[in-house]
């Protein structure tokens, strides 16, 4: 098989068709996986997650290894970074640092979205743009006219608007801090993270609509995050629970740790299986329980 975009979305698609987190039976998902390019949203230039021997993450160069980066861009399960130390790294070479942004990998998108599960019509808002490679997915979903997404980063958000207007997306790009959401397109019927939170922010809540649904990646005392679904209320509170074990990087403003008991984490979660854990979110703050 030749190698190309396509051939590997499909064969990608159908290795995620196989996973036990993978589209499993959302038809939907699957077929807007096969409708948008991934690789029309990788920079040419991105760094491999995992260091090689020497401590640093190696650069994958579009111009220099073609059939590498394609193939990096479908593994299932690999996240390409985009960005170290907020930008103040140049892609010209190996380097450390802290991931500041990505494109998750294809099966980390494709559960969030599939927990997130947005019907036609929907309004939705995201949190971190990154390579608008997720918000192509929902605008294929709800439309594009009916997605907002905010990313902090100026030179990230450009980006990413001029590839999603390419690809016929014309989706609402607001630069800026997504922490208090975006009010003016509130209320939301689905409103998805793809950064991480220590404490759900009050605004996401309020701005969710009556029985809408709010998809984040929490920090845990676990080591790594959890994907927390919640049901909104409509009057600024929400109660859910956790969904599936991932990583992401963190929402720039709450990148400093806290104490896990003051972010409503009871000490008895510590030891509890994830599965069982209840998260729910109103005026007095975030509560973690251990439940049945
Ligand atoms: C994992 S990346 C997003 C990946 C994206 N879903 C994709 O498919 O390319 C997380 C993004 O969140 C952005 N971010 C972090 N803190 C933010 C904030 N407070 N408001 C908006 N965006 C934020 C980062 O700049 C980064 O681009």
């Amino acid at each position: 098989m030749a190698l190309t975009g396509e051939g590997l979305r499909a064969r990608c698609a159908r290795e995620l068709d196989r996973s036990p987190r993978g589209f499993l039976r959302s038809a939907w998902l699957h077929e807007a996986f096969l409708a948008v390019p991934r690789e029309h949203f990788v920079p040419d230039r991105v760094w491999w997650p995992a260091p090689g021997p020497d401590g640093r993450y190696a650069l994958l160069d579009r111009a220099e290894r073609p059939r590498a980066w394609l193939k990096a861009v479908y593994l299932p399960g690999a996240a390409l970074i985009t960005q170290i130390d907020d930008g103040a790294v140049a892609p010209t070479g190996p380097a450390t640092g802290r991931f500041t942004s990505s494109i998750s990998s294809p099966g980390v998108v494709v559960e969030l979205l599939r927990h997130l599960a947005p019907e036609p019509g929907d309004k939705v808002l995201e949190i971190g743009t990154g390579t608008g490679y997720t918000t192509a997915l929902l605008a294929h979903r709800v439309g594009a006219a009916r997605v907002v997404t905010v990313e902090i980063d100026p030179r990230l958000a450009t980006r990413a608007e001029g590839r999603l207007r390419a690809l016929g997306r014309a989706v609402r790009v607001v630069r800026g801090d997504g922490e208090p959401g975006h009010a003016p397109g509130a209320p939301y019927d689905r409103i998805v993270a793809t950064a991480s939170v220590r404490r759900v922010p009050p605004a996401w809540l309020a701005q969710l609509a009556p029985g809408g649904t709010l998809v984040a990646p929490l920090d845990t005392p676990y080591g790594h995050d959890l994907l927390v679904r919640l049901t909104g209320d409509g009057r600024g509170a929400a109660t859910g629970r956790a969904v599936a074990p991932v990583e992401f990087m963190r929402l720039r403003g709450q990148r400093a740790p806290r104490p896990y008991g003051s972010l409503g984490w009871p000490p008895e979660a510590e030891a509890a299986d994830w599965e069982t854990l209840r998260v729910s979110v109103d005026g007095d703050g975030q509560r973690v329980r251990v439940g049945d």
